[in-house]
């Protein structure tokens, strides 16, 4: 992977660059603490603990340091002069569903893929992390991945299948899928806001990276109490999400849960008896909702290797998969509506 032109900016010392309250910087030199690269890959608590500054003057450092290095916000005029107003879609690999979704995951906003456990959220998660690798021209970006993982260990072994089959299909892609996803375990609520909020854009700025997954938003939160400061946090988790997909025109995947509900819901659920988690302050947050489910159909197709579910013996064997769904629960530039798809050894396939 290149190193970006900008990451000088990361490594120097910016100290005296910042308009802040001298004391911070007098610390911050004593501590060692001179380079955006530092400064922002340390979380909030420990700058506190190696400054020796309240938790005030620390979130001031840290403000000062991120607008320092960020690239300038890009504005609407700014996007017409450049021609980068349309965004680039990251393919899903399989031609019905991209059409489905108007050319796949767009770089823009945040695209949330809610669904109950097993529905195959992280399978396209997985897709799509080697999807992003792909050149432009065959629907990818061209790009890295940043996966970060709050539910399970990232799934390596199935990753590897997936990367078996996809390199078979596509020519085009890098040597190493696997070297182009780099993978983040976060064990709770507040690590996960220090990682979006400092780690993330550190990241962003010294590689070259197309699509950031975070499965799942849901776990870290779902955890704790639903209170105001959670909330806070949410919001911040989101609106982080928003400036950097912006800025970098990546795409974000954030995967949440659903929870049973009694009766029909709100216009930010679902029509079933399942509704997203999080609540409003998130659907707020979310671009593009899509709901994954399976339905009770099945195709039966030839067998690859051991998956879905063995049917009859003959000369080939044939297997049967379940029939799932992507629902559109609302989108901008979508109108509601699914589209079938099965997962199968390969990966995520159309259903024909
Ligand atoms: N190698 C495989 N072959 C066929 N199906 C698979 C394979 N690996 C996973 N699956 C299917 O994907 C489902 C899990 O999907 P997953 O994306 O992990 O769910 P979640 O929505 O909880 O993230 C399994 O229940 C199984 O049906
Ligand atoms: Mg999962």
């Amino acid at each position: 992977m290149m190193e970006s032109k900008g990451s000088h900016k990361w490594t120097k010392n910016i100290l005296d660059e910042l308009d802040i309250n001298p004391k911070i910087v007098v610390c911050a030199k004593k501590a060692g603490c001179v380079s955006a690269s530092t400064i922002l890959g340390a979380s909030h608590n420990e700058l506190e603990e190696k400054l020796g500054l309240s938790s005030f003057h620390i979130k001031n450092f840290i403000d000062a340091v991120t607008s320092h290095v960020l690239p300038k916000k890009t504005s609407a005029w700014d996007l017409s002069q450049t021609g980068e107003g349309d965004p680039k879609h990251i393919t899903l690999g399989c031609q019905n569903l991209d059409n489905f979704l108007g050319g796949g995951v767009p770089a823009r906003g945040i695209t949330e893929m809610t669904g109950q456990s097993g529905s195959g959220k992280t399978q396209i998660a997985l897709q799509l992390s080697l999807c992003a690798q792909l050149p432009p021209a065959a629907g990818g970006l061209g790009k890295g991945v940043a996966y970060i993982c709050t539910e399970s260990q990232f799934p390596t072994a199935r990753l590897q299948q997936m990367v078996k089959y996809f390199k078979a299909k596509h020519s085009q892609g890098p040597a190493s899928y696997t070297d182009g996803i780099f993978v983040h375990h976060i064990p709770d609520m507040d690590s996960l806001v220090d990682c979006v909020r400092y780690q993330l854009p550190c990241l962003l700025s010294q590689r070259s990276i197309g699509l950031v997954v975070l499965d799942s938003v849901a776990s870290p939160f779902r955890a704790e109490e639903s209170n105001m400061e959670n909330k806070n946090l949410l919001y911040t988790l989101g609106y982080q999400l928003h400036q950097l997909a912006a800025t970098y025109h990546i795409a974000i995947v954030a995967i949440n849960q659903v929870t049973s509900v009694i009766g029909n819901n709100n216009l930010y659920g679902h029509s079933g008896n399942v509704v997203p988690t999080l609540g409003l302050t998130w659907a707020n947050l979310v671009t593009t909702r899509l709901m994954i489910g399976r339905t009770d159909s099945h195709v039966q197709a030839e067998q690859t290797e051991g998956s879905g579910q063995v049917k009859k013996s003959s000369s080939k064997t044939i297997v049967e998969y379940n029939v799932r769904e992507l629902e559109v629960i609302f989108c901008p530039w979508l109108g509601k509506k699914s589209c079938p798809f099965v997962v199968t050894s390969k990966g995520i396939e159309d259903v024909e």
